[in-house]
């Protein structure tokens, strides 16, 4: 198949890794006889730099013509002071929006080879294979702001729709995996979380009755996930929720670098990432994990390209890279690692048609 990928460096580390996620879809390319136009564009930080804009109108035309965007991470020191006038942030949050990809699914599995390096007891993390489904195009990020010297607020507010359709993709997952859902909420103060447990539950009950429904605590879901995290399947949670309980999932298997992501929304087109930053005090050091982007390069190819054995080729890769032994520092504990290039490198080798 043809297909047109926008391709996101940003900043920091970002442009290291998303190098590495290029190499294993145009590796992919070459075994399964498709054809990827690749379109590089300045994103966040250095676009800022470059264009006195986060997201230029030439980036967003050429993300909204592709049928998927590779990105790295964007953001740093540079563009953090707290009179800051234009964020990198600022242009990631307006291109979610803008794509409408209102849904980021997060999944993280525990590689077996990794069980023993990550903080928690091996046999708490052993066999955890979760996916968050993070709502991500509203809520307190996208609420008005305001702010005078001494005063600041920033609004959360949620509409049906909106949770509806989120509770719809993770009710899909969730039929297609283990059925179980675990929503998290704070409905025991928030009134944009009464509604989402009322949405989430008539949503579940009327279109996917097969599917067991829990809700949560979002504070006692930040303690359950370390406690006993094979427990979970599905989680579906509002965008700052699942912002913060999907770093700390993450550390489940073993590095922050190891997660990719994929936002998606009601067409084909979605946004792939992996769920790190953009990691400055590493930047340009060639020490990245580049896992997180290259699995976020098998999301794309399975959730917008509809390419599943091309998606499991790469994750298969990933896996036996992982099972003989390839750590970059994040993952080392203090043993042998290799580079951002040579992890790529060796995983890409190992890239195989089925
Ligand atoms: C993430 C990041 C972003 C977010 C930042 C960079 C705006 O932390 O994708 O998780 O909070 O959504
Ligand atoms: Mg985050």
């Amino acid at each position: 198949m043809k297909a047109k990928i926008t391709v996101l460096g940003g900043d920091g580390i970002g442009p290291e890794v998303t190098r590495e996620g290029v190499r294993a879809l145009q590796r992919v390319a070459q075994l399964f006889g498709h054809e990827f136009a690749m379109d590089e564009r300045d994103f966040g930080g250095i676009a800022i730099d470059k264009h006195g804009d986060p997201l230029p109108a030439d980036t967003l035309a050429s993300c909204l013509a592709s049928d998927a965007i590779l990105l790295g991470a964007i953001g740093g020191p540079k563009w953090s002071a707290p009179d800051a006038k234009l964020r990198p942030e600022t242009g990631l949050l307006r291109l979610r929006r803008e794509l409408g990809v209102y849904a980021n699914l997060r999944p993280v599995a525990v590689h077996p080879a990794l069980a023993d390096s990550t903080t928690l007891k091996a046999e708490v993390v052993r066999g955890v294979d979760l996916i968050f489904v993070r709502e991500l195009t509203g809520g307190i990020y996208f609420g008005a702001k305001t702010r005078t010297a001494t005063d600041a607020s920033d609004l959360c507010s949620y509409s049906a729709m909106e949770i509806e359709r989120v509770t719809r993709v993770a009710g899909r997952l969730a039929q297609a995996r283990r059925r179980k859902l675990t929503s998290i909420d704070k409905s025991n103060v928030l009134d944009t979380s009464r509604l989402w447990r009322e949405v989430v539950t008539r949503v579940m009950k009327s279109e996917f009755p097969d599917v067991a429904v829990e809700h949560i605590l979002v504070d006692a879901a930040a303690m359950h996930l370390i406690r006993r995290p094979s427990d979970f399947d599905v989680m579906v949670t509002e965008n700052m929720f699942g912002d913060i309980l999907t770093d700390e999932a993450s550390m489940l298997a073993g590095s922050l670098g190891l997660s990719p992501s994929a936002s998606i929304g009601d067409g084909k087109r979605g946004l792939y990432e992996p769920i790190h930053g953009s990691a400055p005090d590493i930047a340009g050091k060639g020490i990245a994990n580049p896992v997180g982007t290259i699995l976020s390069a098998a999301l794309l190819l399975r959730h917008s390209l509809g390419l599943e054995a091309e998606a499991r080729a790469i994750e298969a890769a990933v896996a036996s890279a992982l099972e003989q032994g390839l750590r970059t520092a994040d993952i080392a504990a203090g043993g042998k690692s290799v580079s951002t290039a040579d992890a790529g490198a060796t995983i890409i080798a190992l890239i195989a048609r089925g």
